[in-house]
Protein backbone atom coordinates (compact mmCIF):
# COMPACT_ATOMS: atom_id res chain seq x y z
CA UNK A 1 0.00 0.00 0.00
CA UNK A 2 1.27 3.09 -1.12
CA UNK A 3 1.00 6.18 1.98
CA UNK A 4 0.61 9.96 0.21
CA UNK A 5 0.77 13.10 2.60
CA UNK A 6 -1.28 15.76 2.32
CA UNK A 7 0.91 18.36 3.71
CA UNK A 8 -1.56 20.72 2.92
CA UNK A 9 -2.02 21.83 6.92
CA UNK A 10 1.45 22.52 7.46
CA UNK A 11 0.89 25.56 5.21
CA UNK A 12 -2.54 25.98 7.02
CA UNK A 13 -0.23 26.70 9.59
CA UNK A 14 2.36 28.58 8.22
CA UNK A 15 -0.81 30.88 6.48
CA UNK A 16 -1.48 31.56 10.39
CA UNK A 17 0.97 33.62 10.71
CA UNK A 18 1.75 34.60 7.14
CA UNK A 19 5.35 33.70 8.15
CA UNK A 20 7.78 31.34 6.71
CA UNK A 21 7.40 28.26 8.95
CA UNK A 22 6.22 25.85 9.41
CA UNK A 23 7.93 25.27 6.10
CA UNK A 24 5.37 22.78 4.09
CA UNK A 25 8.80 21.97 1.96
CA UNK A 26 10.42 20.97 4.97
CA UNK A 27 7.56 19.07 6.13
CA UNK A 28 7.50 17.11 2.81
CA UNK A 29 11.32 16.06 3.16
CA UNK A 30 10.50 14.49 6.37
CA UNK A 31 7.63 12.55 5.43
CA UNK A 32 9.74 10.86 2.99
CA UNK A 33 11.96 10.64 5.05
CA UNK A 34 9.30 8.94 7.22
CA UNK A 35 8.45 6.44 3.90
CA UNK A 36 5.61 8.44 2.47
CA UNK A 37 6.02 7.37 -1.18
CA UNK A 38 3.76 10.19 -2.41
CA UNK A 39 3.53 14.08 -1.24
CA UNK A 40 0.24 15.35 -2.22
CA UNK A 41 -1.27 18.99 -2.18
CA UNK A 42 -3.83 21.10 -2.98
CA UNK A 43 -3.53 24.14 -4.94
CA UNK A 44 -6.49 25.99 -4.26
CA UNK A 45 -7.66 28.66 -6.53
CA UNK A 46 -7.42 31.32 -3.75
CA UNK A 47 -4.42 30.16 -2.74
CA UNK A 48 -5.37 30.33 0.94
CA UNK A 49 -3.04 27.53 2.05
CA UNK A 50 -0.39 26.37 -0.44
CA UNK A 51 1.06 28.74 -2.79
CA UNK A 52 2.82 28.28 -6.27
CA UNK A 53 5.83 28.96 -4.67
CA UNK A 54 5.23 25.34 -2.39
CA UNK A 55 4.61 23.19 -5.63
CA UNK A 56 7.58 25.03 -7.53
CA UNK A 57 10.21 23.66 -5.17
CA UNK A 58 8.42 20.53 -4.26
CA UNK A 59 8.65 19.82 -7.77
CA UNK A 60 12.34 20.06 -7.43
CA UNK A 61 12.49 18.43 -4.00
CA UNK A 62 9.74 15.30 -3.82
CA UNK A 63 11.92 11.89 -4.12
CA UNK A 64 8.32 9.88 -5.04
CA UNK A 65 5.52 11.19 -6.94
CA UNK A 66 3.98 14.20 -6.33
CA UNK A 67 0.15 14.16 -6.55
CA UNK A 68 -1.41 18.01 -7.12
CA UNK A 69 -5.03 18.09 -6.38
CA UNK A 70 -6.58 20.83 -8.71
CA UNK A 71 -10.09 22.15 -9.45
CA UNK A 72 -10.85 21.43 -13.10
CA UNK A 73 -10.43 24.71 -14.60
CA UNK A 74 -8.65 25.86 -17.43
CA UNK A 75 -5.93 27.88 -15.05
CA UNK A 76 -5.22 25.07 -13.33
CA UNK A 77 -4.57 23.27 -16.12
CA UNK A 78 -1.85 25.46 -16.78
CA UNK A 79 -0.43 25.50 -13.34
CA UNK A 80 -0.17 21.70 -13.89
CA UNK A 81 1.29 21.89 -17.51
CA UNK A 82 3.91 24.30 -15.40
CA UNK A 83 4.67 22.34 -13.24
CA UNK A 84 4.22 18.81 -14.27
CA UNK A 85 3.27 16.91 -11.18
CA UNK A 86 3.27 12.85 -11.57
CA UNK A 87 -0.43 13.10 -10.96
CA UNK A 88 -3.15 15.50 -11.35
CA UNK A 89 -6.01 14.53 -8.75
CA UNK A 90 -9.19 16.48 -9.89
CA UNK A 91 -10.82 17.68 -6.86
CA UNK A 92 -14.46 19.52 -6.48
CA UNK A 93 -13.88 23.15 -4.92
CA UNK A 94 -15.71 25.51 -2.91
CA UNK A 95 -14.32 29.20 -1.40
CA UNK A 96 -16.37 28.54 1.55
CA UNK A 97 -15.62 24.84 2.54
CA UNK A 98 -12.89 24.45 5.19
CA UNK A 99 -12.17 21.09 3.35
CA UNK A 100 -12.89 19.12 0.18
CA UNK A 101 -16.16 18.17 1.06
CA UNK A 102 -17.86 15.99 -1.58
CA UNK A 103 -16.69 13.96 -4.67
CA UNK A 104 -16.72 15.25 -7.95
CA UNK A 105 -19.87 15.16 -9.90
CA UNK A 106 -18.45 13.88 -13.00
CA UNK A 107 -21.39 13.78 -15.43
CA UNK A 108 -22.56 17.25 -15.46
CA UNK A 109 -19.11 18.68 -15.96
CA UNK A 110 -17.87 15.74 -18.07
CA UNK A 111 -16.80 18.08 -21.27
CA UNK A 112 -14.72 19.77 -19.21
CA UNK A 113 -13.13 17.23 -17.28
CA UNK A 114 -12.41 15.29 -20.61
CA UNK A 115 -10.64 18.37 -22.04
CA UNK A 116 -8.79 18.76 -18.67
CA UNK A 117 -7.84 15.16 -19.10
CA UNK A 118 -6.57 14.40 -22.15
CA UNK A 119 -4.20 18.15 -21.39
CA UNK A 120 -2.81 16.35 -18.40
CA UNK A 121 -2.45 13.00 -20.39
CA UNK A 122 -0.95 14.58 -23.85
CA UNK A 123 1.74 16.09 -20.98
CA UNK A 124 2.06 12.28 -19.09
CA UNK A 125 0.70 13.45 -16.07
CA UNK A 126 -1.58 10.86 -14.55
CA UNK A 127 -5.00 11.77 -14.31
CA UNK A 128 -7.50 10.64 -11.28
CA UNK A 129 -10.85 11.96 -10.03
CA UNK A 130 -11.91 12.08 -6.75
CA UNK A 131 -15.30 10.88 -6.49
CA UNK A 132 -17.70 8.97 -4.17
CA UNK A 133 -17.25 5.47 -3.63
CA UNK A 134 -20.69 5.42 -6.18
CA UNK A 135 -20.99 3.31 -9.70
CA UNK A 136 -22.50 5.93 -11.69
CA UNK A 137 -19.34 8.27 -10.72
CA UNK A 138 -16.84 5.73 -11.80
CA UNK A 139 -18.28 4.63 -15.22
CA UNK A 140 -18.09 8.47 -15.85
CA UNK A 141 -14.82 8.61 -14.79
CA UNK A 142 -13.69 5.71 -16.66
CA UNK A 143 -15.64 7.25 -19.78
CA UNK A 144 -13.69 10.63 -19.58
CA UNK A 145 -10.31 8.66 -20.09
CA UNK A 146 -9.30 8.87 -16.39
CA UNK A 147 -6.50 6.33 -15.85
CA UNK A 148 -7.31 6.17 -11.71
CA UNK A 149 -10.01 7.41 -8.86
CA UNK A 150 -9.26 8.43 -5.92
CA UNK A 151 -12.32 7.21 -3.85
CA UNK A 152 -13.84 9.59 -1.21
CA UNK A 153 -13.62 8.13 2.15
CA UNK A 154 -15.81 10.88 4.19
CA UNK A 155 -18.46 9.12 4.30
CA UNK A 156 -17.36 5.97 5.92
CA UNK A 157 -14.97 8.06 9.03
CA UNK A 158 -17.47 9.64 9.82
CA UNK A 159 -19.77 6.99 10.63
CA UNK A 160 -20.51 6.44 14.36
CA UNK A 161 -22.68 3.23 14.45
CA UNK A 162 -20.74 0.34 13.65
CA UNK A 163 -23.52 -0.54 10.99
CA UNK A 164 -23.33 2.55 9.35
CA UNK A 165 -19.44 2.43 9.09
CA UNK A 166 -20.04 -1.22 8.08
CA UNK A 167 -22.53 0.22 5.56
CA UNK A 168 -20.10 2.50 3.67
CA UNK A 169 -17.17 0.08 4.04
CA UNK A 170 -19.21 -2.12 1.87
CA UNK A 171 -19.37 0.91 -0.79
CA UNK A 172 -15.57 1.08 -0.59
CA UNK A 173 -15.28 -2.26 -1.49
CA UNK A 174 -17.98 -2.21 -4.38
CA UNK A 175 -16.18 0.70 -5.87
CA UNK A 176 -13.05 0.17 -5.91
CA UNK A 177 -13.87 -3.47 -7.38
CA UNK A 178 -15.82 -2.13 -10.00
CA UNK A 179 -13.22 0.69 -10.35
CA UNK A 180 -9.89 -1.99 -10.72
CA UNK A 181 -12.29 -3.77 -13.30
CA UNK A 182 -12.56 -1.19 -15.73
CA UNK A 183 -8.34 -0.52 -15.30
CA UNK A 184 -8.83 2.52 -13.17
CA UNK A 185 -6.15 2.50 -10.03
CA UNK A 186 -7.92 3.17 -7.27
CA UNK A 187 -6.77 5.47 -3.94
CA UNK A 188 -8.60 6.16 -1.52
CA UNK A 189 -8.88 9.15 1.33
CA UNK A 190 -10.40 12.49 3.06
CA UNK A 191 -10.64 11.55 7.40
CA UNK A 192 -8.65 8.54 7.73
CA UNK A 193 -6.84 8.13 11.11
CA UNK A 194 -5.27 5.96 12.98
CA UNK A 195 -8.45 4.12 13.90
CA UNK A 196 -10.25 3.81 10.98
CA UNK A 197 -7.77 3.44 8.57
CA UNK A 198 -7.10 -0.33 8.59
CA UNK A 199 -10.19 -1.74 7.16
CA UNK A 200 -9.67 0.47 4.33
CA UNK A 201 -5.94 -0.35 3.89
CA UNK A 202 -7.27 -3.96 3.88
CA UNK A 203 -9.14 -3.46 0.43
CA UNK A 204 -7.02 -5.47 -1.74
CA UNK A 205 -8.09 -2.87 -4.82
CA UNK A 206 -6.63 -0.39 -3.24
CA UNK A 207 -3.45 0.69 -4.02
CA UNK A 208 -2.97 4.17 -2.78
CA UNK A 209 -3.70 6.26 0.15
CA UNK A 210 -3.65 9.87 0.89
CA UNK A 211 -3.83 10.93 4.90
CA UNK A 212 -2.80 14.71 5.93
CA UNK A 213 -4.63 16.05 8.97
CA UNK A 214 -4.26 12.90 11.35
CA UNK A 215 -0.56 12.98 10.47
CA UNK A 216 -0.42 16.66 10.83
CA UNK A 217 -2.33 16.63 14.06
CA UNK A 218 -0.25 13.43 15.51
CA UNK A 219 2.94 15.05 14.31
CA UNK A 220 2.36 18.31 16.54
CA UNK A 221 1.61 15.97 19.46
CA UNK A 222 4.24 14.01 19.35
CA UNK A 223 6.84 16.68 18.21
CA UNK A 224 5.47 18.77 21.49
CA UNK A 225 8.04 17.57 24.29
CA UNK A 226 10.96 17.82 22.40
CA UNK A 227 10.14 21.16 20.84
CA UNK A 228 9.77 22.43 24.76
CA UNK A 229 12.59 20.45 25.76
CA UNK A 230 14.60 22.84 23.16
CA UNK A 231 13.10 26.15 24.16
CA UNK A 232 13.80 25.55 27.54
CA UNK A 233 17.24 24.76 26.92
CA UNK A 234 17.58 27.76 24.75
CA UNK A 235 16.63 30.17 27.34
CA UNK A 236 18.55 28.70 30.22
N1 LIG B 1 -7.58 13.27 -0.66
C1 LIG B 1 -8.19 14.39 -1.12
C2 LIG B 1 -8.63 14.45 -2.53
C3 LIG B 1 -8.36 15.50 -0.27
O1 LIG B 1 -8.95 16.62 -0.74
C4 LIG B 1 -7.89 15.42 1.05
C5 LIG B 1 -8.04 16.59 1.98
O2 LIG B 1 -7.42 17.71 1.51
C6 LIG B 1 -7.25 14.24 1.48
C7 LIG B 1 -7.13 13.17 0.60
C8 LIG B 1 -6.71 14.09 2.86
O3 LIG B 1 -7.74 14.20 3.78
P1 LIG B 1 -7.37 14.33 5.32
O4 LIG B 1 -6.61 15.60 5.48
O5 LIG B 1 -8.70 14.35 5.99
O6 LIG B 1 -6.53 13.14 5.68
Amino acid sequence: MRLGINIDHVATLRQARRGKYPDPVAAAALAELGGADQITLHVREDRRHVSDRDLEILRKTVNGTLNLEMAALPAMLDLALHHRPDTATMVPERREELTTEGGLDVGPHREEIKRITRGLRDAAIEVSLFIDPDLEQIKASHRVDAQAVELHTGRYCEARLGRDRNRELARLIEAAKAATKLGLRVAAGHGLDYWNVRPVAEIEEISELNIGYAIICRAVLSGMERAVRDMKELIG
